[in-house]
């Protein structure tokens, strides 16, 4: 069965590929320091950057977590097993290369039933992050953890889709006071009726969480955020120039433009985000030289989209005061 399998793969110190239903996971061992680094080393990533710690239920967070904040188990009682992330103080014999050397552990409990079914037969914990080479786009489907990682990882789950296709929210503890760290499936919205008040962003104090650096989530093809309104007249002046172009937008085209690959990812933020990785790699395969993303709306539905547009776009055009379109590279 698939499951021994990848149980036996753990147990070797060997990487496992898993459903979750937020992104796919690239898996190990979370105590076995050897098979943990062989995660960064299948991925390119930095040493420096912790990993998640993924438990089928919050029984054995002693295990992992030397003290849990009082907030963390409200959260995890509303929230888990689902796309929600804790950064907490580390228990003492969490490995120095999970947590990047820092004195606290991120810990998810997710809630898909491939990745349940799978924890609970290895029975402790499993580290991964998103199982895409550094920097790159995150996988929804398993064809896409076979064309980045392929023959470095021993097997791979193939559980569909992922439901909600953007990373889980990731909230960290100071005191009293909860502060979110990276946008995601649970909304601040449904964390505030939780806990009251949410700080947001990264403050000097906080853990450092790579997937906030500037660049990240990134195609390989140049793109760019483009105003709502001007996102035809963009694709129509860069195709007309003779340049490839794929746009990313949340409608149709009010023209057929001819050399335009374009997608109506809609207007809904559920169904955009579950479907926005596997656009961009679609879009980043289609030949083009340049993607153009329509602005997303405002509001807290499309924070976790945002987040990762911004990261993966290498500029953003404005509109200056006097209506003109900016230039794009
Ligand atoms: O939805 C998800 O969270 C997926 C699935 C597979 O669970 N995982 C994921 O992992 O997105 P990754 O490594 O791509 O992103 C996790 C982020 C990284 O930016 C990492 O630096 C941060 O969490 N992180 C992990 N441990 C941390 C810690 N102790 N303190 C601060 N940030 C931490
Ligand atoms: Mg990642």
């Amino acid at each position: 069965m698939e499951i021994e399998t990848a149980v036996q793969a753990l147990r070797d110190g060997e990487l496992v590929a898993f459903p979750t239903e937020t992104v796919y996971g690239l898996g190990a061992n979370a105590q076995n320091p050897a098979a943990v680094r062989k995660i960064f080393e299948a991925k390119g990533r930095p040493t420096s950057h912790p990993v998640i710690v993924h438990l089928d239920s919050p029984r054995f967070l002693h295990r992992w977590v030397r003290e849990v904040p009082e907030t963390a188990t409200r959260l995890a009682e509303r929230f888990w097993p689902g796309p929600l992330t804790m950064v907490m103080p580390r228990a003492p014999n969490v490995h120095d290369v999970v947590t990047g050397g820092q004195d606290t552990v991120a810990i998810r409990v997710p809630s898909h039933p491939m990745a349940q079914q799978l924890l609970t037969a290895f029975g402790g914990g499993i580290a991964a992050p998103s199982a895409n080479r550094y920097g790159k786009l995150s996988p929804t489907r398993a064809e896409h953890v076979r064309e980045e990682l392929g023959d470095s990882v021993k097997v791979i789950l193939d559980g569909g889709e992922c439901q909600i296709g953007l990373e889980s929210t990731i909230v960290s503890f100071e005191g009293q006071n909860v502060r979110l760290l990276r946008p995601g499936g649970v909304t601040a919205a449904q964390i505030r009726q939780v806990v009251g008040e949410l700080l947001v962003g990264a403050n000097l104090e906080s853990p450092r969480v790579p997937g906030g650096t500037p660049s990240h989530y990134a195609p390989t093809t140049p793109m760019a955020i483009v105003p709502a309104g001007e996102i035809d007249a963009h694709a129509a002046a860069l195709s007309e120039g003779g340049r490839r172009v794929a746009a990313l937008a949340q409608r149709l085209p009010l023209k057929a433009h001819k050399y335009v690959t374009w997608i109506n990812a809609g207007r809904r933020p559920e169904q955009y985000g579950h479907d926005l990785y596997a656009n961009l790699r679609t879009l980043d395969k289609a030949g083009c030289q340049q993607i153009l993303v329509q602005d997303v709306p405002e509001g807290e539905p499309w924070d976790a989209i945002r987040d990762r547009l911004l990261r993966a776009a290498s500029s953003v055009s404005e509109s200056d005061d006097s209506g003109a379109m900016a230039v794009l590279p």
